[in-house]
């Protein structure tokens, strides 16, 4: 039993080693625990054990956004344009919620800088309603030029999304890119773009 023990201890060690050594929350650019507006911890802005907001799951805690954003598509709303991840994000990033807006408070820090993506997305990569996989209708660049949801890198998960029809599509989200929690990658990527692998993922080019 002991030496079992020893066995699985050094094959938890090697594992260990294998992963990123930043592979954490910690640390990174969504550790706010050093912020004013924090109430000094990690997940808290993000999450709460208790009285979550249920209507998203995740047991969230943060408010939501409803602005209405000028899209690459025209006009589009954060309630009926985005898959839910998307909308999390900008809840913080398109700057019309404070960060401090959670738990039920309402909060009077707000985002700045280039992690201000504000409400014109058009300069912006496409997500949500922008982004179906594959395009539909197709854009006028349009020759094959992507690869098939099947042959994506893992790491590059599409999300869902419900149309106004009711029907479930899949898009480029957020959370396609993007980790909130960080996997060991600059600009909380969920994969290394050295190489730019990220774009070329899902791009034939
Ligand atoms: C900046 C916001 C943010 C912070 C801070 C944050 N999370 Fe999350 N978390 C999210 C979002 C958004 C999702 C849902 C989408 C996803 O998983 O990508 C999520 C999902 C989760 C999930 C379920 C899915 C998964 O990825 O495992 C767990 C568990 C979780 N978070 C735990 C934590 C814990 C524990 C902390 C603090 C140490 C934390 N999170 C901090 C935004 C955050
Ligand atoms: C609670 C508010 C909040 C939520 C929710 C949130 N963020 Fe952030 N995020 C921030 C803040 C604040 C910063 C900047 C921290 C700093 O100044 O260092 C940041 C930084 C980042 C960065 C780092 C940019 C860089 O400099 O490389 C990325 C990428 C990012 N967020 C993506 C996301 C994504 C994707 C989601 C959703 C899955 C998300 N964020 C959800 C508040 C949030
Ligand atoms: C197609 C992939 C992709 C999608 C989708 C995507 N991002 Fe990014 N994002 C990136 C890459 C790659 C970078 C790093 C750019 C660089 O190298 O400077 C980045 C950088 C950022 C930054 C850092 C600021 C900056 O301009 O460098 C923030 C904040 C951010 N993303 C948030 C988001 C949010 C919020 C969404 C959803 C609305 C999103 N991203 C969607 C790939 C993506
Ligand atoms: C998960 C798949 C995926 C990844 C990863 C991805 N793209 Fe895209 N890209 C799309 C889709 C889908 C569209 C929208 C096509 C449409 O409907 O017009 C798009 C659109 C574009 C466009 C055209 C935008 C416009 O104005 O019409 C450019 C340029 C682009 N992507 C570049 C990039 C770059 C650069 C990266 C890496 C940072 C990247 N893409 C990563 C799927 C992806």
């Amino acid at each position: 039993m002991k030496r079992h023990h020893v066995i699985r201890l050094g094959a938890l060690l090697v594992a260990g080693l294998a992963l990123p050594a930043s592979a954490q929350i910690g640390g990174s650019d969504h550790d706010f625990s050093g912020m004013g507006w924090s109430d000094g911890e990690i997940c808290k802005p993000c999450h709460t054990p208790h009285n979550s907001d249920t209507s998203v799951g995740f047991l969230w805690n943060h408010e939501l956004t409803v602005a209405t954003y000028t899209m690459h598509g025209g006009s589009g709303t954060a309630v009926d344009d985005f898959d839910f991840v998307s909308r999390l994000c900008l809840s913080c990033h398109d700057g019309t919620v404070a960060l401090d807006s959670f738990g039920g408070q309402s909060g009077s820090s707000f985002m700045s800088g280039k992690e201000l993506l504000g409400t014109d997305l058009t300069n912006d990569h496409p997500v949500g309603s922008d982004a179906l996989y594959p395009p539909d209708p197709p854009p006028g660049w349009w020759s094959s030029a992507f690869k098939d949801e099947v042959d994506l890198p893992a790491a590059l998960e599409l999300k869902d999304w419900v149309d106004s029809n009711g029907n479930t599509q899949r898009v480029v989200s957020c959370g396609t890119c993007h980790t909130p929690h960080n996997a060991g990658f600059p600009h909380m990527l969920n994969m290394s773009n050295s190489s730019s692998a990220v774009c070329l993922g899902c791009h034939i080019k």
